[in-house]
């Protein structure tokens, strides 16, 4: 189950016990003034590939699309990504950005500020971002993102920004994955979360922060993605495409989103590509 960090174990569908399903008109109920177009299917590939695929023929903007089941979940860096069915939320929201690809450069931090605050709202507190696309609690990955686009690089472009978050794994899901993970129903002790309520607010809010990330862009969120930063002070370990690694100690994200890390007494830079970070230990 990469999505939950590691490599894929399983494809097989399962399904935590005693769920409500997901609900579209429930949903839709719910986002009634957000101007999103709500779709839920049960199964797909990957909410992303399939916004992806409609991207240049229709239009995808504003349309959220929410699948109980993934048969082939992406995440970052060729990585899978596998849920449960019942015990996860696995969406898409496309959006029409006109400046282009240089927009999208801090668009996933930005996605996991939104995302942050929705949960802390919720009443699932202590969640901090783990650049650039990581939503964890306690060091536990709790989500993830993946933003990909479609369109002509120097505008209009089409995003897609996927959205996956563990609501309640069964025990074997832990065990199978090779990173520590958690869900939220381990973080409230609350067995009865309503993921189509819970699923109205995030892409009610996410709808609002990417209207306010189209004109101002990272700087609106900048602020507040600091004050949840994971790795800030912590000595990382920052794995490169080419697979060499560089050590150092993080310091933030600078106006763009890129990750800074101090080596040496110099700032390096990393914008988000393909490189990762990790902590290391002391
Ligand atoms: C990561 O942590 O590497 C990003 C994971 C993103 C997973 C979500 S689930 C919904 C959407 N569809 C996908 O195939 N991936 C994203």
């Amino acid at each position: 189950m990469a999505g939950l960090g590691g490599p894929v174990a399983s494809r097989s569908r399962r399904a935590m016990g005693a769920i409500v399903p997901l609900d579209r008109g429930a949903i839709a109920r719910a986002l009634s003034s957000a101007g999103l177009a709500i779709e839920v299917a049960d199964t797909v590939d990957s909410t992303n590939s399939e916004l992806l695929r409609r991207a240049d023929g229709t239009q995808i903007h504003r349309h959220l699309l929410v699948a109980e089941w993934q048969t082939a979940g992406r995440g970052r860096r060729g990585r899978g990504w596998s849920a449960v069915a019942g015990g996860s939320l696995t969406f898409s929201l496309g959006w029409r950005f006109e400046q282009g690809a240089e927009r999208l450069g801090g668009l996933s931090l930005a996605v996991g500020v939104a995302l942050a605050r929705v949960l802390d709202a919720s009443g699932y507190h202590g969640i901090e971002l783990k650049w650039p696309n990581d939503l964890v609690h306690e060091g536990r990955k709790l989500g993830g993102i993946l933003i990909e686009s479609s369109g002509d690089a120097l505008g209009p472009i089409r995003a897609v920004i996927g959205v996956g978050i563990n609501v309640r794994l069964p025990a074997e899901i832990h065990r199978e994955v090779g990173v520590p993970i958690t869900d939220l129903t381990s973080i409230s002790k609350t067995q009865a979360i309503d993921r189509n309520a819970l699923l109205a607010r995030l892409g009610a809010d996410l709808a609002i922060a990417l209207e306010s990330y189209s004109t101002e862009g990272f700087a609106a969120f900048r602020s507040q993605w600091r004050k949840r930063d994971a790795l800030r002070d912590q000595r990382v370990q920052v794995l490169l495409p080419d697979g060499s690694t560089i050590l150092g100690v993080a310091a933030g994200v600078d106006a763009d989103g890129a990750l800074l890390v101090e080596r040496n007494g110099r700032r390096l830079r990393f914008v988000t590509g393909d490189v990762s970070v990790r902590p290391r230990a002391c």
